[in-house]
């Protein structure tokens, strides 16, 4: 325990400066094969979108802001506990993250870059500072919360991109190309959600759950369908 302990001190007393080295590394290490996507394909369609289209994407980029910055937030509450002390417990939650984290700066690459930057929402810097927050929060009580709130975010997530796939089916507006490559990535990246929902509920269920857990997930629930129709408007 105590070399693990150094060993984390050392990886992350510079998380911010070192944050894209260590996703990096990660990504290579995770033995995942990279997705690629015509972006440009996707982006120049953009006349033709149709408005639910629009919307959804503006959601989808204010989405995986949050997500990227929930992990992030995360892992500073990690940081930030690793001077006193890390538990077997709380060394499992930084793996998770470190898992996780890359995947979601994944998925903000190809919805930034299949989008252009006149379709995002306004309320980007609340959805950064708020996703921020909420992984700090859940991080610094602990990992079985953590996972709670991760298997909540997650399970909304994948109804979210999954009533986005079926509008997509039912598109007549995109070429049958432009189609497919919107289908790919929307599913490439629910796909990930889907194993991120699992990860977290695996792990959730090597703890007791607590009593106001259905508070917390009802909370999490609400405050994501929130986020996620407001960046649709505004
Ligand atoms: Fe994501
Ligand atoms: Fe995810």
């Amino acid at each position: 325990m105590y070399h693990n302990t150094r060993t984390v001190l050392k990886l992350s007393i510079f998380p911010f400066r070192h944050n894209k080295m260590l996703s990096e590394a990660r990504r290579m290490s995770s033995g995942s094969t990279p997705k690629t996507f015509n972006l440009d394909l996707i982006k120049n369609a953009y006349p033709r979108w149709p408005d639910w289209m629009k919307k959804e994407m503006a959601s989808n980029h204010a989405g995986e802001v949050g997500a990227v910055n929930i992990y992030r937030g995360a892992n500073t509450a990690l940081w930030m506990r690793s001077f006193i002390f890390l538990s077997p417990a709380e060394m499992e939650l930084k793996k998770f993250c470190a898992r996780h984290l890359p995947a979601e700066e994944d998925h903000l690459r190809w919805i930034l870059g299949a989008m252009p930057s006149s379709n995002s929402s306004w309320l980007i810097p609340l959805w950064h500072l708020s996703g921020r927050l909420l992984g700090f929060v859940a991080g610094i009580c602990g990992p079985r919360i953590f996972y709670v709130v991760t298997e909540t975010v997650e399970t909304f997530v994948e109804k979210h991109y999954n009533h986005q796939i079926k509008l997509l089916e039912d598109d007549n507006d995109l070429t049958p190309e432009e189609r497919q490559e919107t289908h790919e990535l929307l599913t490439a990246a629910c796909a990930d959600e889907v194993h991120h929902k699992e990860e977290a509920a695996g792990f959730a269920s090597h703890f007791q759950p607590r009593f106001y857990d259905p508070v917390i997930r009802a909370i999490v629930d609400i405050g994501s369908s929130s986020a996620a129709s407001a960046a649709k408007y505004i």
